[in-house]
């Protein structure tokens, strides 16, 4: 019987070159999408689920496990990005941020738990982001959101390892898909005083992901823990100086390391 692995957020970039990875290696794969009708060409089934919404991923969860039988793995990927001076982004959008970033993937994997539990095992893999361990400049509430995420996997871990389930997160670099054009951006604003760092932030951003690794790389990752019998708790995938700045986090003072990313952002 082949594994049964379910990825949120399964229609495009990262999500959709996981799930085309692991078809290829054999496994029964279901993702995910707000609208799976209007997804183009998917290779594997795709359930429709807003990780907003409570209701769609128990219902997903629940057609997956009635069709295959069972969950082993669960890649919890789906997220946005935003971006903005913190000052001006629209307390609705921060909201929003945390429910889609946060809030969503934690009720994903409390509707999934109970089926491992029954099995005895499972794999929980939390897509996080290199932003979540540290505070990037107009980046905040991507980066609160992905650190949050880091803090309940390690907590989760320990909670759910009595049980079999084995519960890890994986924080990618920059990575060629569609979440810069995805994502929220607050708008410069002609005048405000954050208009000209922040505009040049932005355009460095952008550059970042468009120019960034193939999302193929994320999907041998996710593969090597699938095969690894007592995976990480946290794993880091990119470029060596993105992985590297946190390597530089924890052992430059913390004057140095903002004065080292404000210089890296033109600050
Ligand atoms: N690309 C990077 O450089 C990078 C870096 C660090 C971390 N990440 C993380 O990697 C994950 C995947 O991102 P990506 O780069 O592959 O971006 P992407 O190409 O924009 O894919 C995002 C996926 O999330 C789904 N999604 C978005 N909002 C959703 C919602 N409310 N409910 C359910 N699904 C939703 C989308 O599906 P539909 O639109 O079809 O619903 C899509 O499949 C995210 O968690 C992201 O934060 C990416």
């Amino acid at each position: 019987m082949s594994k049964v692995i379910f990825i949120t957020g399964g229609s495009s970039g990262i999500g959709r070159s996981v799930g085309e990875f692991l078809i290829e290696k054999g496994y029964r794969v279901y993702g995910t999408s707000r609208n799976p009708d209007k997804v183009f060409e998917s290779k594997f089934p795709l359930v429709a689920v807003d990780v907003r919404n409570a209701e769609s991923i128990k219902a997903a969860i629940a057609h997956v496990v009635a069709e295959a039988g069972t969950i082993d793995v669960l890649v919890n990927n789906a997220g946005v990005g935003i971006t903005g001076p913190i000052e001006e982004i629209p307390a609705a959008e921060i909201q929003n941020h945390f429910e889609v970033n946060l809030f969503g993937p934690i009720e994903v994997m409390k509707a999934v738990l109970p089926q491992m539990r029954k099995q005895k095992r499972g794999l929980i893999i939390n897509i996080t982001s290199i932003a979540g361990y540290m505070g990037l400049p107009y980046r905040g509430i991507y980066s609160a959101s992905k650190g949050a995420l880091e803090l309940i996997t390690e907590a989760l871990s320990m909670e759910v390892k009595g049980f079999g389930i084995t519960i890890t997160s994986v924080a990618p670099g920059d990575f060629a898909t569609n979440i810069a054009a995805g994502r929220y951006h607050a708008p410069v604003i002609s005048g405000s005083p954050y208009e000209v760092p922040y505009g040049n932030t932005l355009k460095e951003m952008d550059t970042h992901v468009d120019t960034g690794s193939n999302p193929l790389q994320m999907a041998e990752a996710i593969y090597a823990i699938m095969k690894d019998p007592n995976p990480n708790v946290h794993y880091k995938v990119g470029a060596f100086m993105q992985k590297f700045s946190i390597v530089l986090k924890r052992v430059l003072p913390d004057k140095l390391y903002e004065k080292m990313l404000m210089n890296h952002y033109k600050l």
